[in-house]
């Protein structure tokens, strides 16, 4: 039955039961570290699935509907392959009270190679408006959580965006999309106007994790062309926790449609925006 607070049902948080989920899930992908038995591609080379991401997610799945048996779930890997499948399966959802929108292993990429970054990003919406977010690395055991209005966290210390207020002084991060006909050459566009521009470039390859990084300081931006709400939902919300901006590459604000994405510690914001315009790279 639901309580007066909205954000807790039968006793249990929304928080608590997002942390919970993240820790468990990130326990067991770290225990499958360089031994998963199946790899297959999805769309293309670029766009790997393991037994790992499936079993991950409905890990997740099954720990919130044992709390919340009436909440929407959005995951990544119960939706086909391809921007439009992404689309579809959002918009289905999107206006749901409760949806929880989760990517089980954000760096599939890093797990399969042994590269350790990557991280378990777990969102929810409410009537389509995030108001919580965690990420967890499983690697480092850091855990990033935000909640809409009550700021954000890393291991219990408060976040905040970092302080550089010119692009040339300021360390950003990017994807390479895996999808090469529209994507990926636009996001090229960007990265070759950009790093004359600033004072480095980092591309690790968790989206998720590079936006974690921004709401802790650690990277003054991020963009990409071509994401997904379960990349970005939660690390959005963490930014903007964290006192940064967030809007769509043509400077327009944040909702879980958008998939090329800027975020920044807003002293940078819109001189990112204007160098992406620039150079033709925001859609
Ligand atoms: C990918 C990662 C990567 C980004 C790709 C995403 P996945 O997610 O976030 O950093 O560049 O665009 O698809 O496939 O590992 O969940
Ligand atoms: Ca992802
Ligand atoms: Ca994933």
């Amino acid at each position: 039955m639901e309580q007066s607070n909205s954000f807790v049902v039968g006793g249990k948080s929304f928080m608590a039961v997002a942390i919970n989920c993240a820790a468990k899930a990130g326990e067991w992908i770290a225990s499958r570290l360089g031994n998963h038995a199946k790899l297959e591609q999805k769309l293309s080379a670029q766009d790997l699935v393991t037994e790992v991401d499936k079993g991950t997610e409905r890990l997740i799945r099954k720990l919130v509907h044992t709390h919340f048996p009436h909440h929407s779930f959005l995951g990544e890997e119960g939706v086909e392959p391809g921007p439009e499948a992404s689309a579809q399966a959002l918009a289905d959802v999107e206006q749901e009270e409760y949806l929880w929108i989760v990517d089980p292993i954000d760096g599939t990429t890093n797990f399969v190679h042994g590269f350790p970054y990557f991280s378990v990003s777990i969102a929810l919406a409410h009537k389509g408006e995030v108001i919580l977010g965690v990420i967890y690395d499983p690697m480092k055991d850091e855990l990033f959580i935000a909640e809409k209005g009550k700021g954000a966290y890393v291991h219990g210390k408060v976040m905040k965006v970092s302080e550089e207020s010119m692009l040339q002084d300021s360390l950003i991060a990017t994807g390479f999309p895996a999808d090469q006909q529209y994507a990926l050459p636009l996001n090229m566009k960007g990265l070759n106007h950009l790093v004359p521009k600033v004072r480095n470039v980092r591309v690790a390859g968790s989206a998720a994790l590079h936006l974690a990084y921004v709401a802790a300081g650690r990277l003054s931006g991020f963009w990409e062309i071509g994401l997904n709400s379960w990349d970005l939902a939660a690390g959005v919300l963490m930014v903007k926790e964290s006192g940064g901006e967030v809007t769509d590459t043509m400077g327009q604000p944040y909702h879980l449609g958008v998939r090329n994405v800027v975020a920044s510690n807003g002293s940078i914001h819109q001189q990112f925006l204007q160098e992406l315009a620039s150079a033709e790279a925001c859609k």
